[in-house]
């Protein structure tokens, strides 16, 4: 499918599939969207802790530099694992602006670190932040209570319903500690429905900019 490198409204870029006319991140600001959605609805819950965070969709590492740039200010460690079937291009990655957008320069060997570290291996990208890529499907993740967050971003349920489904959400169930969390930029009623179907309990949040509301789910 074609792609094209877009600037949001935020001057963040991300990646358009222009087939399916839809987007790595939100129109109306990818870093903005990023912040609201994962940090300060997710990330924001833990503090003076170590941290196991679970990403549906790595794509772009955006949302693995922003919590590179997040976590110390929670006196945090963080076990970060990212899944991700189609990874990103590196001639993609060298026309994002995420580290200029962020003021973030001086984590540009991290990011470049992030990207070129093997899969399915741990790498510490600083003594605190250990990163696992793992290249699979959603539908084939297995863990048991093994994550405190996971960051549930995964293309929308118009263009990929299967998704968005019972049968992720409760892979997404199991995979999560009791007491942890999941956090998407989706508030669809059926996207709802499907997580309180496999044991969350759902609240719904404030959303992003140019959207009304965000879903956060927890496990009891
Ligand atoms: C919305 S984008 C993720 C954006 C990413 N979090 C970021 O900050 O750049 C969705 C990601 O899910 C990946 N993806 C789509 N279907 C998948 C599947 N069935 N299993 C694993 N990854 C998938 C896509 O390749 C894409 O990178």
């Amino acid at each position: 499918m074609e792609r094209e490198i877009i600037t949001t409204a935020d001057g963040s870029t991300t990646i358009q599939i222009k087939d399916w006319q839809e987007q790595y991140h939100s129109k109306h600001g990818a870093i903005q969207e990023a912040y609201h959605v994962f940090i300060h609805s997710g990330l924001d819950l833990y503090k003076n802790q170590t941290i196991d965070i679970l990403e549906i969709g790595f794509g772009t590492g955006l949302n693995a530099l922003i919590t590179l740039i997040e976590f110390q200010k929670r006196n945090l460690k963080v076990n970060y694992t990212g899944v991700e079937a189609y990874p990103v291009s590196n001639d993609e990655l060298a026309q994002l602006n995420y580290l200029e957008q962020l003021n973030a320069q001086a984590l540009e060997n991290n990011f470049r670190v992030m990207h070129a570290s093997p899969w399915e291996e741990v790498v510490a990208l600083t003594p605190d932040f250990n990163l696992k890529k793992e290249q699979k499907l959603f539908k084939d993740i297995d863990v048991i209570n093994a994550f405190d967050l996971v960051y549930f971003d995964a293309f929308g349920a118009r263009v990929q319903p299967e998704l968005w489904t019972v049968e992720i959400f409760q892979i997404m169930f199991n995979a999560v500690k009791s007491g942890g969390y999941l956090v998407t930029y989706a508030a669809k009623g059926s996207v709802r429905r499907a997580m309180l179907e496999v044991g969350f309990l759902v609240e719904r949040l404030p959303g992003p900019p140019g959207k009304r509301e965000m879903l956060r789910a927890k496990k009891p």
